[in-house]
């Protein structure tokens, strides 16, 4: 049974954890392995604590763990930081730990994120992600559409990045499948 429910500072090192393997994982055909290798567990924590600590309500961040209380996935979300675009929302980061990917967490997540942005009154949401990040996938399987693309660098190395958006947050929500998930 996986519980999704909001961060606390003390699940910074278990996020961490849970983003610096899935950025290795999934990124390792993408983005250098010396820069990959070079991400440290620690700074990420560090990152997280005072994200969720110093700025409660600026990003929605919240875990999903299992029975045993580990945490085996996050996501944060919050207000969109491409306006131009027609979205108000945005959902920064979702990342499940390899082994418990599809299960149904990711999904969870995110339509647990999607009433949070409700909630604060963003009606609609986006999501970049890597061209070639095969979770883009996921998101056109949870009703998203590509609405932009844009090129981005990272460590040296030129990006492709898509935006896949849900212009209706409400009715998301509404979906057969967002209801069988809830
Ligand atoms: C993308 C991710 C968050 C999805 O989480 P997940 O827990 O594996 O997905 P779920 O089990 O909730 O999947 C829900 C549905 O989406 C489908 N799905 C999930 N990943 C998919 C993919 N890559 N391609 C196509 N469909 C996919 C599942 O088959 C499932 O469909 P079904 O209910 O009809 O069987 C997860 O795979 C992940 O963390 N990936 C690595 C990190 C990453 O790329 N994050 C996104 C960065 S923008």
């Amino acid at each position: 049974m996986v519980t999704i429910r909001p961060a606390t500072p003390g699940d910074a090192e278990a996020i961490a954890e849970v983003y610096v393997n899935t950025w290795r994982s999934v990124y390792a055909d993408l983005l250098p392995e010396r820069e990959l290798v070079g991400m440290s567990y620690e700074r990420t924590a560090l990152y997280w604590r005072r994200m969720i600590a110093e700025k409660p309500g600026r990003d929605l961040v919240r875990v999903a763990d299992t029975d045993d209380r580990m945490v085996i996935g996050f996501a944060s979300a919050g207000a969109s930081r491409h306006r131009g675009l027609g979205f108000d929302g945005e959902v920064y980061t979702l990342y499940v730990l390899d082994d418990f990917q599809g299960a149904g967490t990711g999904q969870a997540l995110l339509f647990s994120s999607f009433r949070r942005l409700l909630d604060r009154g963003l009606r609609s949401s986006l999501v970049w992600v890597l061209a070639g990040n095969p979770s883009r996938f996921f998101y056109e399987v949870m009703g998203a559409r590509r609405v932009a693309e844009r090129e981005e660098t990272m460590w040296g190395v030129r990006l492709n990045e898509v935006a896949f958006g849900w212009p209706d947050l409400d009715a998301t929500l509404k979906s057969p499948r967002a209801i069988a998930a809830s």
